[in-house]
């Protein structure tokens, strides 16, 4: 069931009503309201306005009916009320998923991929609503929004044709009447748990090397950002992903992740999200034993050495560090300067960073939306409170935007150090701290020095010190003079607590398959 428009339009004006109560200027807000309800009103006309739990192939509601609000972060709108699903439906979505098993795993590789390719041209058919929509939910400006659609999307090509090559092997046997195979078959259900900083791309990157060699999913997104989920399982459903193949459960999150992880049906969980979360699900895994993927928080530092060129150095960080508004686990959380060119970067940095400009993603020339909650504010505000009485100096930014509430000024800290909370924990913000360093050792050694290892970048001229570094760096992901470097044909995942798996590439369609070895004996010469 679509949300009918009126009550979209109704509802959003008694929030923006409501807002101008507590401070926020209506009028301002009045402007974006209407470009929402257009933005709305589209995605509802084309039926990628979802507020159903997906099922067994159909739309249902929570069963006691209950419904979770979707706010714009950048405007507090209210953007649709979905329903708040608990554990009896995610069992519900768990029996469909097993019920689905069979006959969609026996599929030959060639009709899944099919089906695949269809999903993944209805994904780039939808490009602007899907990227609209995902501004909405999440804050990104439309530019991102729409590259995560490609970027999502992607996923679901390169799998379509991984499909294909899932291989086994044939063992050269250790005596004559016997033949050695290893074949590799689909691990069963998958509960696959998302967040809110990719609304499609952290989906399709689980979902896709899923369903490509056989397995069945349960997808639970976060609640911040179900919208483009159930988008995008309205577009797989078109594609003629079978009813059970695909099921997404939102609401509940405590009782939706318990049940997925008691499940004996449940073979597998794949999640991306903190490490905090991640260890608790490794361990509830354990009652079944279940296979998991866990794509966990990260403490990126980003090396510039002094013979860097330093254009391509300002431009990688300012790419690595605020893409998303600083709101992914790739994000450069520790910037390491070596001391000849530290104030040189630092001055030609800072005034990049103050050429953001921050506002409403939906508004032309946008480089930095609001931070997805306030809570996440006051979290930036904390680590910047903490530096700055230990010793680091604002040289850019440091405090809430003028647009407010959920805005945050691009920030750049010179002079950090290790006493530093920055230093240990991912702030998940636009901050951006620089660090001094003399010698090569001890930029590893600072760099190394965190329980976490999913992303490092460095910066430098000298191939020998880039591939030297790139080696010593404990981490699972290395940019060389580049900062964006996520893509579906290479692996991504981390090491020490940062995770365990990996997603993308021919490696990432491993997670979801079981090697199974098979002994012909008993051969007649
Ligand atoms: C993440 O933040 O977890 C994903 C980032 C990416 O895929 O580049």
């Amino acid at each position: 069931m679509a949300i009918p428009t009126a009550m979209l339009k109704l509802s959003l004006r008694t929030h923006l009503r409501n807002l101008s109560r507590i401070g926020i200027p209506y009028a301002a807000h009045l402007q974006r309201q209407m470009s929402s309800e257009a933005i709305l009103g589209r995605l509802k006309e084309k039926g990628l306005l979802r507020s159903q739990a997906f099922i067994a192939g159909k739309w249902v509601d929570a069963e006691d009916g209950t419904t979770l609000p979707v706010y714009n972060p950048a405007t507090q709108e209210l953007l649709a009320n979905v329903a708040c699903v608990g554990g009896k439906e995610t069992k519900e979505a768990i029996t469909s998923a097993n019920n689905a098993f069979y006959s969609w795993s026996i599929l030959t590789a060639a009709e899944r991929s099919k089906i695949l390719r269809k999903w993944y041209e209805l994904l780039m058919a939808h490009k602007e609503e899907l990227g609209q929509l995902m501004t909405l939910e999440n804050g990104k400006p439309l530019k991102e929004g729409l590259g995560e659609v490609v970027y999502g999307a992607s996923f679901v090509e390169f799998y379509a044709e991984e499909a294909k090559r899932v291989y086994g092997d044939i063992i050269p046997p250790p005596l004559g009447d016997r033949r050695l195979f290893v074949l590799k078959q689909p691990v069963g259900v998958v509960g696959a748990i998302t967040p809110w900083n990719f609304p499609l791309a952290m989906i399709t990157r689980k979902v896709a090397p899923a369903l490509a060699c056989g397995c069945t999913v349960v997808v639970k997104p976060s609640e911040l950002t179900p919208l483009t989920a159930l988008a995008a399982a309205e577009l797989a459903l078109q594609a003629g992903v079978p009813s059970g193949v695909l099921n997404v459960v939102m609401g509940n999150a405590s009782q939706i992740g318990d049940t997925l992880l008691a499940s004996s049906q449940v073979k597998k969980i794949s999640f991306t999200g903190s490490t905090a979360v991640g260890k608790k699900l490794m361990a509830a895994a354990a009652g079944t034993v279940k296979k998991v993927s866990l794509e966990l928080g990260g403490n990126a530092p980003c090396i510039i050495f002094d013979d860097a060129n330093l254009e391509v150095a300002v431009k990688g960080t300012l790419a690595a560090k605020f893409r998303n508004a600083g709101q992914t686990c790739v994000c450069v959380n520790r910037i390491l300067v070596q001391e000849g060119i530290y104030e040189k970067f630092a001055k030609l940095f800072s005034t990049a960073v103050q050429e953001l400009r921050v506002g409403n993603g939906l508004e032309e020339g946008v480089l930095q939306g609001p931070l997805i909650t306030h809570a996440a504010v006051q979290k930036v505000e904390k680590h910047i409170q903490d530096a700055v009485s230990k010793g680091a100096k604002l040289l850019v930014g440091g405090k809430q935007h003028n647009l407010g509430y959920t805005f945050y000024e691009p920030t750049v800290l010179g002079d950090a150090n290790s006493s530093m909370l920055i230093s240990r924990e991912e702030v998940f913000g636009p901050v951006a701290p620089l660090f001094r360093f003399k010698t090569e050792d001890e930029a590893i050694q600072i760099a190394n020095d965190t329980q976490f290892g999913l992303a490092s970048y460095l910066f430098t001229e000298n191939v020998s010190q880039a591939w030297r570094v790139a080696e010593a760096l404990e981490y699972g992901l290395v940019g060389i003079n580049e900062g964006i470097i996520s893509t579906e044909v290479a692996p991504f995942g981390g090491v020490k607590e940062s995770g365990v798996g990996r997603e993308g590439s021919k490696y990432g369609i491993d997670e979801y398959l079981e090697v199974k070895y098979v002994c012909l004996g008993n051969m007649k010469p």
